[in-house]
């Protein structure tokens, strides 16, 4: 090896030395201390609230860490917020959205170094640079759309259009593909490998398994704030990676279909929507769990809103135990027992500032209420329950935005459970859940279909879970209906397949 090549290999680009943060009582980090290599992806895994997003704040300066140091090439630094630590080459797309709503994309992606023209903003020249960028990164997004008006997944890539620099050291990605479908995530796998190529390290967070797989060349699992391992991704097997991370195996179970399913709870028919979907017809029975696959954009999102009363234009004809029911508003079909767990968490899902009890209870004080009276201790008993089943890491007297990531995505799940619904829609259900409380969330499905005999309908873009708790799957194909597949014989192929019309096969 030459001196040249060793001294390469000596200094590490980001260096985590003793590192803890507490907030209050609970010590989200604890003494983490490893290394990350120059121009790899380095995937750090570990079960939510773990400190994964607590360790980015640390590194980028959004938070100041109580004890340790962190180096960048060998040298230390301690950024006073992100934009110190952007000037220094290191970048994060964090975890919880940070666009301006009301600006456009290109005032979003070049904020901080706007372009001028003598004293006034080069609006044509920003959205030049705004357009290029983009482009280079293969987003096909107009610079002048307003932020607000973007999906999740859109909003996503303007965020990491906005991070990626020329001479970029070290970018951050904390759970970016949560809200991507498998195509959106492809694009992104595609532009981290080349940022890597251009010797650039990249700290990717997630909770997706074959990603990590397909991706990272170094692997760091955290647990309850403290290091367990850090790894060379290929000497690390998934089971191993899971044991580090929740301290025991876990393994995605397809389960058996439905054994008796019952009359049918939810009728659809004929739902149409102009220019969103149309012809849409399905049953799904009590006991039954009913999953809608496809493409983003192909609709699914969109009929479970309808089916909720959030399209006031849509026609068809829906009946829910036999009784007709106009899906005119959600108040409407609340009350004939259909709730709808939205995908955006953060805007419709959860009451940030309110704690963990407020939001479980808040669905369901009609059930909890007596002659109109608030019953504070039934409110956290049922809170406490909910805690207990999704293992939801935190105080239920805890506000919500002090919750991690996952954490909240749970907040957001069990206020709709504790509502004992007839009809329960969820809009990816398990988005950003760890891998041991993934399993979790599907036995409670199960159960809420077998035992209660709810009627689930689950949109889902991970395909593992669609195979592993639905008993029949809707593949919806730019707003219609290509198959109908029973769960047992289908496969990944075979849905996917069916979403994009490449073969018929499979398909009824
Ligand atoms: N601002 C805060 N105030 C209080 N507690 C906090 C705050 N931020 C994080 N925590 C707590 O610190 C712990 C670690 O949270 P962190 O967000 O780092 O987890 P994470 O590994 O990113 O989890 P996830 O996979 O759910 O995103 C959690 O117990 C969380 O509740
Ligand atoms: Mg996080």
């Amino acid at each position: 090896m030459s001196e040249n090549e060793a001294g390469a290999a000596a200094v590490p680009r980001l260096s985590i030395r003793g590192v803890a943060k507490s907030f209050e009582a609970i010590h989200a980090l604890r003494d983490v201390t490893f290394d990350l290599a120059p121009g790899e992806i380095h995937a750090l895994v570990g079960e939510n609230g773990a400190g994964k997003s607590t360790l980015v704040g640390v590194i980028t300066g959004l938070l100041q860490a109580d004890r340790g140091t962190v180096m960048l090439n060998g040298t230390e630094v301690r950024f006073h917020n992100p934009l110190d630590a952007r000037a220094a080459g290191v970048a994060a797309v964090f975890q919880d959205p940070n666009l301006f709503p009301h600006l456009s994309i290109a005032e979003n992606i070049v904020t901080g170094a706007y372009p001028r023209k003598g004293l006034l903003l080069d609006r044509a020249e920003m959205k030049r640079q705004a357009r290029t960028k983009l482009e280079q990164l293969g987003f096909d997004l107009d610079p002048d759309r307003l932020v607000a008006e973007l999906t999740v997944a859109e909003a996503q890539f303007v965020e990491i259009a906005r991070a990626v620099e020329p001479g970029l050291q070290l970018l951050i990605l904390d759970e970016p593909t949560s809200a991507l479908t498998p195509s959106e995530a492809g694009r992104l796998y595609t532009m981290v490998q080349a940022l890597k190529a251009a010797g650039t390290t990249i700290v990717w967070i997630s909770h997706r398994m074959d990603e990590i797989r397909s991706l990272a060349d170094t692997i760091t699992v955290l647990r309850d704030g403290q290091h367990v391992i850090t790894s060379p991704a290929a000497e690390l097997a998934d089971d191993d990676m899971i044991k580090a991370m929740v301290g025991r195996s876990v393994a995605l179970h397809r389960v058996s279909r439905a054994e008796e399913t019952g009359a049918v709870r939810l009728k659809v028919r004929d739902l149409n929507l102009a220019g969103t979907f149309a012809d849409i017809s399905f049953d799904v029975a009590e006991g039954e769990i009913v999953a809608v696959a496809g493409l983003v954009g192909s609709g699914r999102s969109e009929i479970a809103q309808a089916i909720f009363g959030l399209s006031p234009q849509v026609t068809g004809t829906i009946e829910v135990d036999g009784q007709p029911a106009t899906p005119d508003s959600p108040a409407a079909m609340s009350r004939r027992g259909v709730v709808y767990l939205p995908e955006d968490r953060d805007a419709e899902g959860v009451i940030a500032s309110m704690s963990i009890t407020a939001n479980v209870a808040l669905p369901s004080i009609r059930k909890l209420s007596r002659a109109g009276f608030m019953a504070p201790r039934r409110e956290r008993a049922l809170a406490a329950e909910q805690r207990e089943a999704l293992s939801i890491k935190g105080d239920i007297e805890a506000l919500v935005s002090s919750l991690s990531g996952g954490n909240r995505q749970k907040v957001a799940l069990a206020r709709w459970l504790a509502t004992n619904p007839r009809v329960l829609l969820l809009d990816e259900p398990t988005h950003g859940i760890d891998v041991g409380t993934k399993v979790q969330v599907h036995e409670i499905m199960r159960n809420l279909a077998r035992k209660e005999r709810m009627a689930i309908l689950m949109v889902s873009s991970d395909l593992p879970e669609v195979l592993a708790v639905s008993d029949r799957v809707l593949v919806i194909r730019r707003g219609r209906l290509a198959a109908t597949l029973d769960t047992e014989q289908a496969t990944q192929e075979s849905i996917m397949a069916a979403a994009t019309g490449r073969t018929e096969e499979g398909a009824k």
